[in-house]
Parts: C-alpha cells; structure tokens; sequence
C-alpha cells in the first residue's frame, strides 16, 4: 500500500464507524499561550475537551501534522539519531467527545491493525498504565479487560506514567493510555527474544505505533486532577511508522512518504 492509499484506509475505516473526517489544524497554534505548536492530532480540540466548546460531531477523525519540538512528550534527542522520531510527522487519530470510551477505542485499533490492514497480532504488544499513587491512580484494569479479548497476557505490559500518562503540557486535559507496539525483527530474532522484554527499551525495531489516550482528567496549574466533564477518546498513530510497518521497511526514510523528496534533493 502506497502512503496515500494507508491514510484514505484510516479515514474511510473510521468514516464507517460514523467519524466526521476533519482537516489538520495548522501547525502555529493561535489563542493557546499553554502551546507553540501542534504537537498532537487533540490540541485542536482543547475547549471542546476541556467542555468550553461544542464539537462539531461526537465523533471526529483525522491526519494531523503536528511539530514534536516541545511540550511534554517531544522525544527530540531522538530526532536524527534513530529511523522513527521525526520533528515535523503526521498523526493519525480519532476522537469521541462524550461518545464511546475505551471498550470501542481498543476494538476499533485492533479491528483496523488486524481486520482492515490484515496485521499479524503476534507482532502486537499493547501497555496498559500501571497506576501512580501520587496522583490517587489505580492500575488500568478495566482498558486491560478489554485488551485481553485479542491478546494473550504475555502481550499485556504494564506502564508507568511517563509511558502511559498521556498530558498535552503542564497544564491542560489529560489521562491513562494503551500503547500499541509493534515487533518488526526477523523472526529469528524473535525466536530468540521475546518482543515483550523489548517494549519500549528503545529498540529501533519494536516501535510503538498508536497511542489510544483515555482523557478523563485536567491538570491544573497547582498539578491537582480534575475530572473532566466529560470523558474523550484521543488516539493518535504514527503515520511515517505505519506506512514502514505496511511497506516491509525498516526505517521510515525508506517509504514514500520521504523517499521522491530524498531522491530529488540526491
Ligand atoms: N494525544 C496522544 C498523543 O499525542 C494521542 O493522540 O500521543
């Protein structure tokens, strides 16, 4: 599958679960002084998270450029050193406002990954958040209940909150994720380490490709969680790393969403 025809799969997977297909927001956030640049597909949908705002549907979907040079999650020393962090990257994501929750969000990953772009579940491992007592957290059972109708528990892993914590800034919405990664070694490799030891140990082959995040909460200034008035569903995928994924490469650079442009400026 070429690039393109991967983010029209996402779109029209998601337009058949009754998403609105909305256009990426620019990447110079206006009117959010918490915020530079987009760094996910959810800033665009602040107020209507946080419930200052009405969304234009329930659900929402999207590819998002986004610019991973600040805010909380912005893995720029990867940048340059390694064949999946990007500055500058597309995220694909979809949204329910108030709508469904984790039960859907879990079965429609794994219904696209597996069902639509026919991806071997072996190759999956999923992280659910392991609690923090700081902030009054519980274990997420209830998004590892859901996981455990597809996955054996060997492909289940507990996350810590850098992991699995998913807060757009300092202050601002906020809740527990599921990670979804993917083990693209040899299977010789495979046979002799398991994929799940590799979980996120930075290993250029086991990559996390979908962030499903449960918003549940807002920081506040003071670092208190308040719950939100109404739960949302934000997932974001890493498009670059999924065309890989899909087009047998090991390193984004190699798909076409770079490869025309590198063969020109060569
Ligand atoms: N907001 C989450 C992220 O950026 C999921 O979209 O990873």
């Amino acid at each position: 599958m070429t690039a393109n025809e991967i983010r029209e799969a996402f779109k029209s997977f998601f337009r058949e679960q009754g998403h609105l297909i909305v256009p990426s927001a620019p990447m110079v956030v206006k009117d959010d002084p918490t915020l530079m640049f987009t760094n996910a597909g959810m800033n665009q949908f602040k107020d209507v998270i946080l419930g200052n705002a009405e969304p234009k549907s329930r659900r929402q979907s999207d590819s998002q450029k986004c610019l991973r040079v600040s805010g909380k999650h912005n893995d720029l020393e990867e940048v340059g050193h390694d064949t999946y962090h990007h500055t500058m990257f597309e995220m694909l994501g979809n949204w329910s406002f108030g709508d469904y929750f984790k039960k859907e969000a879990i079965t429609y990953a794994y219904e696209f990954l597996v069902g639509r772009l026919g991806i071997d579940p072996r190759n999956l491992y999923v992280t659910v958040f392991e609690g923090y007592a700081a902030d009054g957290l519980a274990r997420d059972d209830e998004a590892a209940g859901y996981w455990e109708q597809y996955f054996p528990q060997e492909h289940i892993i507990n996350g810590n909150r850098h992991d699995n914590f998913w807060e757009m800034g300092d202050t601002g919405p906020c809740g527990p994720c599921s990670e979804i990664h993917i083990d693209i070694r040899p299977d010789e490799e495979k046979a002799k380490v398991s994929g799940a030891s590799l979980v996120n140990k930075d290993h250029p082959q086991i990559i996390e490709i979908w962030n499903l995040v449960f918003m549940q909460y807002e920081r506040r200034a003071d670092g208190s969680l308040v719950p939100l008035p109404n739960k949302v569903i934000d997932t974001g995928m890493g498009f670059e790393r999924l065309c890989a994924v899909m087009q047998g490469k090991r390193s984004n650079y190699d798909t076409d969403v770079f490869q025309p442009s590198m063969r020109k400026i060569g």
